[in-house]
């Protein structure tokens, strides 16, 4: 019943807030209650949704935030990114923690807090209007209820304004956003941004080692390689170091547009806002800004284009998988053209025995740097050691090895200074005749990987409207709420109706600020001249005195700074009257606001009462 009367707020929440009449859905998840595939929770505002999707062309079920008015590429969050489940999964709480069961009802994701104390009843789950999801205990002692998880504390591939990419010092524990493995499939690719919080950088990772890009550290106001971030007038960044954490967070001037901080499955970070007239998320900025500077961009031995970021393989060596290469899936990387392996034992260094390949920039991480007298010293130094894949000599001297695989080289144009390394090849070969296979190899590619990445990022989601049916077990609220109640005293002042009529001017409509889903709401004067709201629930609200008390004391114990502060409350007969601080510039919306969603202001750092 309790459920219904927060419902019916919401809904004249909306018709006030939006003067449009969409679908609602709770914004809320109690014991007893789960959200299964085909429904969904919305945040109070109606901004973010949580339920199940299947990415792009996949068939499997993911949990997921996403962006609820947005046409495209909305995902925010995933709960089982590397366990989808069939249709038949749901999502619910059980024993204080939030849990998704699959259709045998088998556990496949849990918040997995443990705790000393055994939960009791009233633990719900809320997902607030900045896109975080909220587990709160509320039957705690002290004042506030009690954080038991939050979605923005484990980041999956974006963190939105509000969220943090950080680093605790005391669990040692990091928040990193993973990419997708591709636009289809969200379980946890191979490029990862973290925070190094000895430098006080931003760093992203290939294969959760390599490290191939990094912010530079926190000058106070920027990270100075990213100069996208160079202060503007849409987002406040911020670098976060105290003793307990490191933490990079941003947020936004209008927190109305919608943005998020994504781990790119390009290999790129980017900063997005979603542009109305586009129709489509713009990319404020993206780091690395060149695709060919993303680690193993082309794969192994591939060549990417510094122009074009198109791919090609190294001068005798093929695609590992020409269908992969033609759709520009690069990373499979090249593989050389006749024997896959590097022949090193029995066999005579010949003419043929390294592909020379010019014009390019170094793959990272050589291994070894010696000083020969001549040229033919440092091949056969690489010929004779079967770990060295390739070399490079200069008339200095200088002769490099690279062992294992070869990433990250670049082609650059003409004018540069040419750079040649000369690379292992498996059996000899007549070069002039692979020369030109390889110009026919080269570049067949109509399109950039970058674009085409890019573009299909932008094109692969399409979020569902779904209403959600809320599926009640055998208990309601009210009986959750009972528990807490049960032998608390109400730490509220009691006022007689009395004194209340005298206030209100026995109810008078000129006193009448507005109506609420629970009832109007009335302007009062106390002797003494001290203003207050008074909300005075509809007879027909179908609440007991019981459920009433516990109301109050839930909502004395949401008491919050930001929050209209209850004053008191009174019961006489059929009249249930809550007194609020008068707040004249605060509109109507702050007491017709769904009181679980008060849980979200007090852990949100991004919320205050203007917002709601
Ligand atoms: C949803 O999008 C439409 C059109 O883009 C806009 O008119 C409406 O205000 C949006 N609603 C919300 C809740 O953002
Ligand atoms: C839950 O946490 C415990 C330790 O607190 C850990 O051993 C266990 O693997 C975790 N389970 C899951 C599903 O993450
Ligand atoms: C709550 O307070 C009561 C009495 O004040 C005490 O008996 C109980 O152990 C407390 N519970 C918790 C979880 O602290
Ligand atoms: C990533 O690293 C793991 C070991 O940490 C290795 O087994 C795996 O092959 C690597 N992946 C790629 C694509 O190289
Ligand atoms: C920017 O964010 C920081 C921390 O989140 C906050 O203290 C500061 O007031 C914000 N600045 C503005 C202008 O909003
Ligand atoms: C660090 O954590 C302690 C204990 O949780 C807390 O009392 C303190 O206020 C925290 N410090 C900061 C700067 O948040
Ligand atoms: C690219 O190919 C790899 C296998 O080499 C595959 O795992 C990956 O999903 C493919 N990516 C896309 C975007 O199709
Ligand atoms: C080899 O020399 C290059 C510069 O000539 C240097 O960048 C590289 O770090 C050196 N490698 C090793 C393993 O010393
Ligand atoms: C082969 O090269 C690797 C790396 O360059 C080096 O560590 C190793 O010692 C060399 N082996 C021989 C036998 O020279
Ligand atoms: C990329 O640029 C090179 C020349 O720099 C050209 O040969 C190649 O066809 C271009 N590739 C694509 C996909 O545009
Ligand atoms: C939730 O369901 C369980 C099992 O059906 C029941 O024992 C419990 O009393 C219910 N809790 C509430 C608060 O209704």
């Amino acid at each position: 019943m309790e459920m219904k009367n927060n419902h019916s707020f919401l809904v004249l929440f909306l018709c006030f807030s939006l003067g449009t009449n969409l679908s609602i859905g709770e914004d809320t998840i109690s014991m007893n209650e789960s959200v299964s595939s085909g429904q969904t929770i919305i945040s109070s505002s109606g901004t973010f949704e949580l339920g199940f999707f299947t990415p792009g062309n996949s068939f499997k079920y993911y949990l997921g935030i996403w962006y609820k008015n947005i046409s495209s590429q909305t995902v925010v969050w995933v709960a089982n990114r590397e366990t989808p489940v069939s249709d038949a999964a749901h999502l619910t709480i059980i024993q204080g923690n939030l849990v998704l069961l699959d259709k045998f009802q088998s556990l496949v994701w849990s918040t997995n807090i443990s705790r000393s104390v055994p939960p009791k009843n009233l633990v719900i789950a809320v997902l607030c209007d900045d896109g975080n999801l909220i587990l709160s205990d509320l039957s705690s002692n002290s004042s506030i209820p009690l954080l038991l998880w939050q979605s923005f504390d484990y980041p999956t591939h974006a963190f939105l304004p509000g969220g943090k990419v950080g680093y605790d010092k005391r669990t040692q524990r990091k928040q990193v956003l993973i990419s997708w493995k591709d636009l289809n499939d969200p379980s946890p690719g191979l490029f990862s941004m973290e925070l190094d919080p000895r430098r006080a950088q931003l760093v992203i990772k290939w294969n959760r080692t390599t490290q191939y890009w990094a912010s530079s550290s926190w000058n106070g106001r920027t990270f100075s390689s990213v100069p996208g971030m160079r202060l503007n007038y849409i987002f406040n960044y911020s670098y976060i170091d105290n003793e307990n954490e490191s933490y990079f967070t941003y947020s936004l001037y209008n927190s109305e547009i919608p943005s998020k901080f994504i781990m790119d499955v390009s290999g790129q970070i980017k900063q997005l806002l979603w542009s109305t007239s586009l129709d489509d998320w713009y990319p404020f900025w993206a780091q690395p800004t060149e695709q060919c500077d993303v680690y193993a961009n082309c794969g192994a031995f591939g060549v990417c284009n510094n122009v074009n970021s198109s791919c090609n393989c190294l001068s005798g060596f093929k695609a590992r998988s020409d269908a992969e290469w033609n759709s520009n899936n690069y990373s499979s990387g090249c593989v050389r053209v006749r024997d896959q392996e590097v022949q090193c034992n029995g066999i005579t260094e010949d003419k043929d025995s390294f592909w020379m390949n010019s014009i390019v920039s170094l793959p990272a991480s050589q291994d070894t740097n010696i000083t020969v007298a001549e040229a033919s010293q440092c091949r056969s130094a690489c010929f004779n050691n079967c770990s060295c894949t390739a070399y490079t000599y200069d008339v200095s001297g200088a002769c490099s090895f690279w062992t294992g695989d070869l990433f990250n080289l670049q082609q650059l144009s003409k004018t540069e200074t040419e750079k040649t390394i000369f690379v292992k090849s498996g059996s000899p070969e007549d070069q002039t005749k692979a020369k030109k296979s390889m110009k026919l190899v080269v570049l067949l590619s109509s399109t950039t990987a970058f674009i085409v990445l890019f573009i299909g990022s932008f094109s692969y989601i399409y979020y569902r409207r779904r209403r959600r049916r809320m599926t009640k077990g055998t208990g309601t609220q009210i009986s959750h709420l009972d528990k807490i109640g049960g032998g608390e005293i109400i730490d509220v002042p009691y006022f007689c109706l009395e004194t209340i009529l005298v206030a209100t001017d026995n109810f008078s409509n000129a006193n009448k600020l507005g109506q609420g889903g629970f009832g109007p709401v009335y302007k009062g004067i106390f002797p003494g001249g001290k203003e207050i709201a008074v909300k005075r629930l509809s007879s027909h609200s179908g609440q007991g005195i019981d459920e009433f008390k516990n109301e109050v004391t839930l909502i004395a114990k949401l008491q919050h700074r930001n929050l209209v502060r209850l004053l008191g409350y009174c019961i006489n007969g059929k009249e249930q009257i809550l007194l609020y601080e008068y707040m004249p510039n605060k509109s109507l919306d702050t007491f017709i606001f769904g009181k679980f969603a008060k849980v979200c202001s007090l852990f949100s750092s991004t919320y205050t009462i203007d917002k709601i």
